[in-house]
């Protein structure tokens, strides 16, 4: 009944299409020092709040490789995975599932060690089919694992812009501040967006802000480093985890079902500068190390 190929259709061309001006999407990446902090709630109700509420087309890239789980939140069942498109000769469009408000997922749960390892017609094959998405999306987030492994690394250096979800635990304040070492180290200056989660209200995540801020200013020069919001504890996230529903759409008047609106209405009013706006295309050639 619920053709998922059907709704992927109906969206009309935007002029920006007609006129062959389509902006590049916009490329953020989700992460963290530590794991269990949110990331993965993060993304699937950001891609809901951009979708649902700001009508943005949105895919999300699962790309944590041990923990990959933005399909068990929308409560989906992926057939395939990016593994089986560049291994196995799926086509893209089997690989990719719609969830809800039109969402499209790629499910990348496994696979990825070998990315830098693919033949140059692979490299081309991914190449060309993320050339192809670029003109239907405008937002693409990606759900990296956590920590500094190079896999990690990789997807938080290719985006554009960096999420980096940190809660009050002093462990996720100092894993994150090691990620951001690492990252700064790597590409200096590269736009990173600091997420306050799980506190109780704006002035406790502002703290936690400054409260790394201000090391990083003293440890890490030319870290570029802002607050993206905060996101309160709200046990009404592990009812909706638990329903498998992002919870922006179970229950939308929630504390925080309103914080990521807010979260995501932010960041849409604060786009990347052009100069980092390259595209999905190098995005790709990052991933797989062939950047000219
Ligand atoms: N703002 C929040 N309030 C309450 N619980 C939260 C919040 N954010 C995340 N959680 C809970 O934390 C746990 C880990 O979240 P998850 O998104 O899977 O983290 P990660 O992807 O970083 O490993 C989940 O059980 C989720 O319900
Ligand atoms: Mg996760």
């Amino acid at each position: 009944m619920n053709d998922q190929a059907e709704g992927l259709r109906k969206r009309e061309p935007r002029l920006d299409d007609i006129t062959g001006n389509a902006s590049p999407p916009r490329i953020i990446s989700v992460t963290s020092g530590k794991g269990g902090v949110g990331k993965t709630n993060v993304t699937a109700n950001l891609a809901y709040a951009f979708s649902e509420t700001f009508g943005k087309r949105v895919l999300v890239f699962d790309a944590d490789m041990g923990l990959g789980n933005i399909d068990v939140l929308f409560n989906l069942r992926p057939r395939w995975t990016l593994k089986d498109f560049l291994f196995e000769d799926r086509k893209l469009s089997e690989v990719l599932i719609e969830g809800p408000a039109g969402i499209r997922i790629l499910p990348a749960a496994s696979g990825f060690e070998e990315l830098t390892a693919l033949t140059p017609e692979q490299n081309l094959k991914l190449i060309s089919a993320f050339d192809e998405l670029e003109s239907d999306l405008d937002i693409l987030l990606i759900d990296t694992g956590a920590g500094i492994s190079e896999n990690v690394l990789t997807f938080n250096l290719a985006s554009q812009e960096t999420l980096i979800v940190v809660t009050p635990e002093p462990t996720s304040r100092t894993d994150a501040f090691a990620l951001m070492k690492v990252l700064n180290r790597r590409y200096s200056g590269k736009p990173l967006l600091f997420l306050a989660n799980m506190v109780r209200d704006r002035k406790e995540g502002l703290e936690l802000f400054d409260l790394v801020s201000r090391v990083a200013d003293r440890f890490l020069p030319g870290l570029n480093l802002s607050f993206a919001g905060f996101l309160p504890q709200d046990p009404s996230v592990t009812q909706a985890v638990r329903s498998q529903k992002a919870l922006a759409e179970m229950l939308p008047g929630a504390p925080f079902s309103a914080a990521i609106r807010q979260v995501a209405r932010d960041l849409l009013s604060r786009p990347p500068r052009q100069e980092v706006s390259a595209g999905i295309g190098l995005l790709m050639k990052r991933l797989v190390g062939r950047e000219e």
